[in-house]
């Protein structure tokens, strides 16, 4: 028996995280999930409700269960408030408390979908790559950061810092996850400018000792970010700081067609993970029965995958996407012409209905 904080937060996460809720449900009445679900508050709803956009209950509520499944966080209403008490910050700050730093983010091209990329398709097709993010520390937490009056102007600064051992872990666990597909890591950087990537491309290539059946290479971020686009499928692992990270993943996402389709698995190192899909909290179309639940869907496969050990629904969950799409189900993100355009709810409800077939 698992049990599972589900915090749908803000936007189109709670409507994607119902449809979730109802592959779980479905899961736990007729293949044994057997996963208990309890229910939190995170981002601006619950600031809204507690004041706090990470309260204390919802900590308390995450460490005492196995996992997390997270919807999206912020929106417009938000915006303006103190830093500190932004929707972002209780993301950031769940992470944080948790230590969850091994952000795993994969980005793979759905064959159905290749025409849904804006790249041409013999670029994309095949995609199978897996960003690795360290999520924890750098510039992202690093101090000091403010905005102070200096000189009579407003200054404003932040710190990219790394501890050896924040880049180590991080490392590890890149080539652990080599080492079950094509053994390849790219550590991405910035090491020509930057200290602190001078001493993250080091600590890789201690780590890369480890691992002599793993090949490492290093690129500056500015290329990567050029390869991403020009020849994507050069790459197999990714890994790269939180900022860098954050940059990247997007990109990546975008080359397989829709940011509404990929899940993201964010470790500690006792494997507890929070999964959540890779967009955000789309204000812009929240309530309107458009958003693509599949990425929180298939968030839920991989908690089955990476923390839970049920692999056997996860491959399930995984089928049953690939049945609705190979039907030619698309919500508006993903869909081309000729495809028969669904809304969030059905989407759904074609997701379980698939898990029957
Ligand atoms: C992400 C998001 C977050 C980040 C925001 C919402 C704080 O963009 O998960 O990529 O920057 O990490
Ligand atoms: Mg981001």
């Amino acid at each position: 028996m698992s049990k599972v904080l589900v915090l749908p937060g803000d936007g189109i996460g709670q409507e994607i995280v119902a449809q979730a809720l109802k592959v779980i449900d479905h899961l736990n009445n007729n293949d044994n999930l057997g996963m208990e679900l309890v229910h939190g508050l995170i981002g601006g709803t619950a600031y809204d409700e507690t004041g706090s956009p990470l309260p204390q209950a919802t900590l308390d509520a995450a460490k005492a269960c196995d996992s997390i499944l997270l919807g999206a966080v912020g929106g417009y209403q938000w915006e303006a408030l103190e830093r500190d008490l932004r929707p972002e910050r209780g993301l950031l700050g769940l992470r944080a408390e948790m230590d969850l730093f091994s952000n795993l983010r994969p980005a793979i091209l759905y064959p159905q979908l290749a025409s849904a990329s804006t790249l041409k398709e013999e670029i994309v097709s095949g995609l199978d790559l897996m960003i690795v993010r360290e999520l924890v520390a750098g510039i992202y937490f690093g101090q000091p950061r403010g905005i102070e009056t200096r000189d009579g102007e407003r200054y404003g600064f932040n710190s990219a810092t790394y501890y050896e051992s924040e880049i180590r872990r991080i490392g590890h666990s890149a080539f652990k996850i080599a080492q079950k597909r094509d053994k390849r890591v790219c550590s991405v950087d910035k090491a020509n400018v930057l200290e602190v990537c001078e001493l993250w491309r080091d600590v890789m290539e201690e780590v890369a000792k480890d691992y002599p059946d793993v090949e490492l290479s290093h690129m500056y971020v500015d290329n990567a970010a050029m390869q991403l686009v020009k020849a994507p499928k050069q790459f197999d692992v990714m890994v790269t700081s939180n900022l860098f990270g954050d940059v990247l993943s997007d990109c990546a996402a975008m080359l397989t067609g829709s940011i509404g389709m990929l899940p993201s698995a964010s470790l500690n190192k006792d494997g507890f993970g929070m999964y959540e899909p890779i967009h955000g909290s789309a204000p812009d179309i929240a309530g309107q029965d458009m958003a693509n639940p599949l990425a929180t869907i298939l968030s839920v496969s991989m908690m089955l995958r990476y923390s839970l050990d049920q692999v056997d629904l996860a491959d399930k969950i995984d089928r049953s996407v690939n049945t609705v799409l190979d039907q030619g189900y698309r919500t508006a993100d993903i869909a081309s012409e000729g495809d028969t355009v669904v809304g969030t709810n059905e989407m759904g409800d074609l997701v379980v209905k698939a898990l029957q077939g």
